[in-house]
């Protein structure tokens, strides 16, 4: 009875503040370690961690504050460098040296996962993201009591598929670790990165290297203005699970 007073209580305190914060898992489902970054978007605050690893089958929470905005993304085949010590990964680097990236992004190609809470109409906004290229498979799924929220994902491995002239090797020049966008292999053409005279909706079309992506991974973003079937929604309340290599 007491506890349960207590319960609406601070639950009540917590709408009536808006302070409701979300939950994101991050589970690793591929067959190496993983090591996740953060970076806080529109002013909002970095997050308690910018970046960690989640060795295979692992998971890890963090709970951002409320509104929160900002991508996620994973970084893979990390090392310690034997020259300096210094923290360096093959893909999606953030190049600060270390474990945590400190507010740095991550060096695309990278497969990223998009977020803004509490939008608008009160609205949580998510995608998953090749607009700057594709490194890992990843999936989105919305969890909460009483929400019927979309998951999203992009759980195709690109790197199969990724021609050539996107294509990032391996060191031995065999594996594709990462498929490059066509807006950075070819350049920053406007054409494959909607600028300059491109800038639209009606001048940007799909391109034949961003359907490869799309082919792939129909529910992420191909190109810049790739929105109408790539961008989710759910109500505000609801927590995440991330998983890399769904
Ligand atoms: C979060 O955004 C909602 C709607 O955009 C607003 O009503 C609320 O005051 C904001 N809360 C915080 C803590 O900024
Ligand atoms: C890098 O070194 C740190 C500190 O010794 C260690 O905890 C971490 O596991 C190493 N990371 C990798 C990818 O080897
Ligand atoms: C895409 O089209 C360009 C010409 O517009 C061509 O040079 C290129 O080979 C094509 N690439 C693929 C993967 O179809």
């Amino acid at each position: 009875m007491e506890m349960t007073l207590l319960l609406i209580l601070l639950f009540s305190a917590q709408l009536a503040s808006g302070v409701l914060s979300a939950t994101f898992t991050f589970k690793n489902n591929c067959r190496r370690p993983v090591w996740p970054g953060t970076l806080s978007g529109r002013g909002t605050p970095q997050l308690p961690t910018t970046g960690f690893q989640l060795d295979i089958g692992e998971s890890q929470t963090i709970t951002t504050p409320p509104n929160w905005s900002g991508r996620f993304w994973a970084r893979t085949h990390c090392r310690n460098a034997t020259a300096n010590g210094k923290f360096i990964c093959r893909t999606a680097d953030c190049a600060s040296g270390q474990l945590e990236c400190n507010g740095a992004g991550g060096i695309p190609p990278a497969t990223l996962i998009e977020f803004t809470l509490a939008g608008a109409g009160n609205q949580d906004f998510y995608d998953v993201s090749n607009v700057d290229g594709y490194n890992i498979p990843v999936s989105v799924t919305p969890q909460g009591s009483g929400l019927s929220c979309e998951s999203t994902s992009c759980s195709s491995d690109i790197n199969r598929v990724c021609p050539p002239e996107l294509s990032v090797k391996g060191k031995r020049g065999k594996t594709t670790l990462a498929c490059r966008s066509a807006c950075e292999a070819f350049n920053h053409d406007p054409k494959y990165c909607c600028t300059g005279a491109f800038a639209s909706p009606q001048s940007c079309p799909p391109t034949n290297y961003s359907m490869i992506f799309k082919n792939a991974c129909p529910q992420a973003y191909s190109y810049a203005y790739d929105d109408r079937t790539s961008t989710f929604t759910c109500g505000t309340g609801a927590d995440y699970l991330i998983t890399f290599c769904p």
